[in-house]
């Protein structure tokens, strides 16, 4: 490999750790509104609506992690697109399955069914909040009877259990990604020292536990408590 193919590979992995520390900060940020809904809806109500309606997270924040979103799996797709060519030799000498676990050789495989779950997502809640607001221009957040919109779309979503489950699977294949994607992220940016290791595959398997659990909560009471 010739120096700047090595630094452009480097520089690639520092930008797809990058992308998915803002990501990860994201999810624990979208998890904790997702659990007022389970606390109280009223706060729920009031969260909700102001992240729908602050022209600040409207027109900054949501385009900038829209972008993060991109970035991380179309990098994704070309860094493992890249992987396979310069691996098509050495695998013939090499045993895989004994040197990584599944979740850092598949993380294609996650990370894709993470996307697919993000399409189906989007189609659930983002594209009818955005048609609400920007193309039928309610920014009211009110239904007929005067009381906010919000807990009670997110309760009607989880009453098909075939959306549950579909929502269920895809956090088990969110928490396979996070398994490897969070302690890969911080080796990425130079966090290299064998006794942190053992300490960051840890904190990693946390992480990658109970976000996912988290979300598989929210779910499941909304489809047990509609
Ligand atoms: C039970 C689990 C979940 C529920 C109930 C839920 C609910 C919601 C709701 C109500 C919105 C607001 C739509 C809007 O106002 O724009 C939203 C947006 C979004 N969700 Fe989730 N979500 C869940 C899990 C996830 C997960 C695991 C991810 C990522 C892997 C995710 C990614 C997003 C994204 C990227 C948006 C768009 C944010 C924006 O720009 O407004 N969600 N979700």
């Amino acid at each position: 490999m010739s120096n700047s193919t090595f630094f452009k590979s480097i520089g690639y992995k520092v930008l797809m750790a990058l992308s998915g520390f803002f990501l990860m900060f994201f999810l624990v940020q979208h998890l904790t509104i997702n659990l007022l809904s389970i606390f109280s809806a009223d706060n729920f109500n009031e969260v909700s609506h102001f992240m729908g309606t602050n022209p600040l997270v409207q027109f900054l924040l949501q385009p900038v992690l829209i972008f993060a979103v991109v970035f991380h799996f179309v990098m994704g797709i070309f860094l493992e697109y890249r992987n396979n060519k310069a691996r098509e030799v050495s695998y013939a000498y090499n045993k895989p399955s004994a040197n990584s676990t599944w979740m850092s050789r598949n993380m294609i495989i996650s990370g894709l069914t993470v996307l697919a779950f993000l399409v189906l997502h989007f189609i659930d809640f983002w594209i009818p909040e955005i048609s609400t607001k920007y193309v039928l221009g309610d920014m009211s957040g009110l239904l007929p009877s005067g009381e906010f919109r919000y807990h009670h779309e997110l309760q009607e979503k989880f009453i098909h259990i075939e959306r549950v489950i579909a929502y269920v699977v895809s956090f088990i294949f969110l928490s396979l990604h996070l398994m490897h994607g969070f302690q890969s992220s911080f080796q990425s940016v130079g966090f290299r020292q064998n006794k942190n290791m053992i300490f960051l595959s840890k904190l990693s398997y946390l992480f990658a536990i109970l976000i996912p659990a988290g979300f598989i909560s929210v779910a499941l009471f909304h489809y047990f408590n509609h």
